[in-house]
């Protein structure tokens, strides 16, 4: 997590800092800070007042004294030390010549400060990041140029790392080093720039480049050189870029979930787009894994974090009835400590909207040690899961920057069908003719996803209702059940309200005790499989007096009839139907934190881009 950004060159270094780092944001904002290479040498200020921090510092920078040279930033993720001003990025040497901004973890901090701290180096915050100033100012001191500072720097250091350093004594020098965590450099024909993401920098830069593990890049005005781990020049890799500024922008919302909540319709159809055949064919274009390698698989690891988790539980369902294959599914923190049995005849679909999550990465690294096959579902083209993997999958919903995961979520949903689909088709599990069915139905989804927004009205009135309440329960039964885990993984990330999601079935073994008169149950009961115990199991909330809110399809009465409330979504075939049936739940977590006051872009402790273990 946390975002970096560098410039120099710029005629309005300023500018493109504070912009930068307010488009990083969703990375962290613990605290802000920037460096400026200015004519009395280099200027920090930092502010560490939480969401407030980088209008703190757009206000300092009015008194930034004179013209600058290069420049960094940082938006902060607290992992080591507590979020204040001392621990807030820029971090400086002892002589005050030397800043750095970092993004990682650095395990070996505590014997390096303790030596850099024995050898008189003052290291005055609590982070770990600090000591990457004073290992460089060490090696400046020794008479090493900036560019092999860094690299001696990085090679000292265990852990990740992406790291941007100045020194005053060539101010127009930016040196970027990358390890494990993401780091892009960019140029202008007359500007240098360096960030931890593509939408730091739409409309800034002309080409763009992805450092690869190891590389140091000295990035100045218009001219970018890399070097490799071992000293020799490189020829770094141009990033695909197609996401434009608008993308990166509100445009017209209050906020960038609710942009990309109504962004979905389009997010579902661009994925689907040009994927789907009219003979019932599923094209999947940058599969890198030939057919008969997919058709030997025997064992499909499904492996994610958070709401992508929740879309790879979806899937699961959908592979194992489609495709008929045996599909376990692993929060990514936990696959390689369990020691799953790999070899080449398994499949391992890593699910992740950043491709960056290091919990995910780290993973799907350890299944190809394993000779396993290796396919991602991302939305960020050529991030690191995506250049690391046998196969991708790329979602096409366009830069999402609200933290709560929305458009990328429904992406990721029909992603993954429209794969199990395909596996299907491969194996021979399903005919033809019920595959072009299938895939029918899937055109149908943008629509009626547009249809279920429509509702939103309705939604927030119902939230309004229910803005006192403390406590939700969200419960559902097959494909229904991680739709259950989603809702409440969004209340919890935006309300700061207690919510827990459970397989309705579940409830009796136990969490049934918690519910009193007046809880919130809110449960997902559109026509799948499994209705009819979905609906014992809503007798069995009611029968303790909770107050019942039911997702169900539009028309049922039956079902409208029996909670104290209805959230309608339209029909679909019932494993398609968490596209639809999670909308009114992202709406109604929307409408109870606003109700709350709470910034629903950036919520409290989260950053979108988890890039530590
Ligand atoms: C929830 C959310 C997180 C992410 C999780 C994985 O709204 O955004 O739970 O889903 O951190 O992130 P990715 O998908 O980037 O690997």
């Amino acid at each position: 997590m946390c975002g970096i950004i560098g410039v120099t060159g710029s005629p309005d270094s300023i500018t493109v800092l504070l912009d930068g780092l307010a488009r990083l944001e969703y990375r962290g904002y613990d605290s802000a800070g920037v460096a400026l290479q200015v004519p009395s040498g280099l200027w920090i200020e930092r502010s560490a007042r939480g969401t407030e921090s980088l209008s703190d510092l757009v206000a300092a920078l009015d008194r930034a004294p004179g013209p600058c040279g290069a420049g960094i930033g940082h938006t902060r993720w607290a992992t080591h030390g507590r979020p204040s001003e001392v621990n807030a990025h820029p971090h400086r040497d002892c002589t005050g010549t030397v800043a750095v901004v970092h993004n990682g973890i650095i395990e070996n901090h505590f014997e390096l400060a303790a030596e850099l701290s024995a050898s008189g180096h003052e290291l005055v915050s609590d982070t770990d990041s600090e000591v990457l100033a004073h290992l460089i100012e060490a090696s400046l001191a020794d008479g090493k140029a900036l560019v092999d500072a860094v690299r001696a720097c990085v090679r000292s250091v265990r852990g990740s790392l992406a790291m941007v350093a100045v020194h005053s004594a060539d101010p127009a020098l930016l040196v970027a080093a990358r390890r494990v965590s993401p780091l892009i450099v960019a140029t202008t024909d007359r500007i240098g720039f360096v960030a931890s993401d593509v939408p730091a920098l739409l409309g800034r830069a002309d080409v763009m480049y992805v450092l690869e593990d190891g590389q140091v890049a000295e990035v100045r005005p218009g001219e970018i050189r890399v070097v490799g781990a071992d000293g020799e020049i490189s020829v770094p890799v141009e990033l695909k870029v197609d996401w434009d500024l608008t993308a990166a922008q509100k445009g017209g919302f209050d906020n960038f979930m609710l942009k990309e909540i109504h962004e979905q319709p389009a997010a579902v159809a661009d994925t689907l787009m040009g994927r789907l055949s009219p003979g019932g064919t599923v094209l999947l274009d940058e599969m890198r894994i030939d057919d008969d390698e997919l058709r030997e698989v025997e064992k499909v690891f499904i492996v994610a974090c958070g709401s992508s988790y929740h879309a790879g539980l979806v899937a699961k369902y959908a592979m194992e009835h489609w495709a008929r294959m045996a599909v376990e599914i692993d929060i990514a923190s936990e696959f390689r400590y369990r020691d799953p049995i790999l070899d080449s005849r398994t499949l391992v679909v890593g699910v992740s909207q950043s491709g960056e999550t290091l919990d995910t990465l780290q993973a799907i690294r350890y299944a190809r040690r394993w000779n396993a096959k290796v396919l991602v579902v991302t939305n960020v083209v050529d991030s690191s899961m995506a250049r690391e993997a046998d196969g991708v999958f790329y979602t096409r919903a366009g830069p999402e920057i609200g933290v709560a995961a929305t458009k990328t979520f429904l992406a990721q949903l029909v992603a993954l069908e429209t794969l199990s689909l395909y596996l299907a088709g491969l194996r021979g599990t399903l005919y033809p003719a019920e595959i072009s069915d299938l895939l029918d139905s899937m055109q149908e989804l943008p629509a009626k996803v547009a249809s279920a927004l429509g509702r939103s009205e309705e939604v927030f009135n119902l939230a309004a209702a229910y803005a006192a309440s403390a406590e939700f329960f969200f419960i559902g039964r097959h494909v229904g059940y991680p739709v259950a885990l989603e809702g409440a993984l969004k209340l919890k990330e935006i309300s700061y309200l207690h919510a827990e999601g459970y397989p309705a079935g579940e409830l009796k073994h136990g969490p049934i005790a918690l519910l009193e008169e007046g809880s919130i149950v809110v449960g997902i009961a559109t026509r799948t499989r499994l209705w009819e115990k979905m609906m014992a199991n809503v007798a069995e909330v009611r029968a303790r007096g909770a107050v019942v809110v039911l997702v169900a399809n539009e028309g049922d009465e039956e079902t409208g009839s029996v909670g104290d409330a209805t959230l309608w979504v339209p029909s679909t075939h019932p494993l398609f139907a968490p596209v639809l049936d999670v909308i009114p739940l992202q709406l109604f977590a929307y409408a109870l934190a606003r109700a709350r006051g709470n910034d629903v872009d950036r919520p409290r402790n989260l950053a979108k881009t988890v890039t530590v273990e």
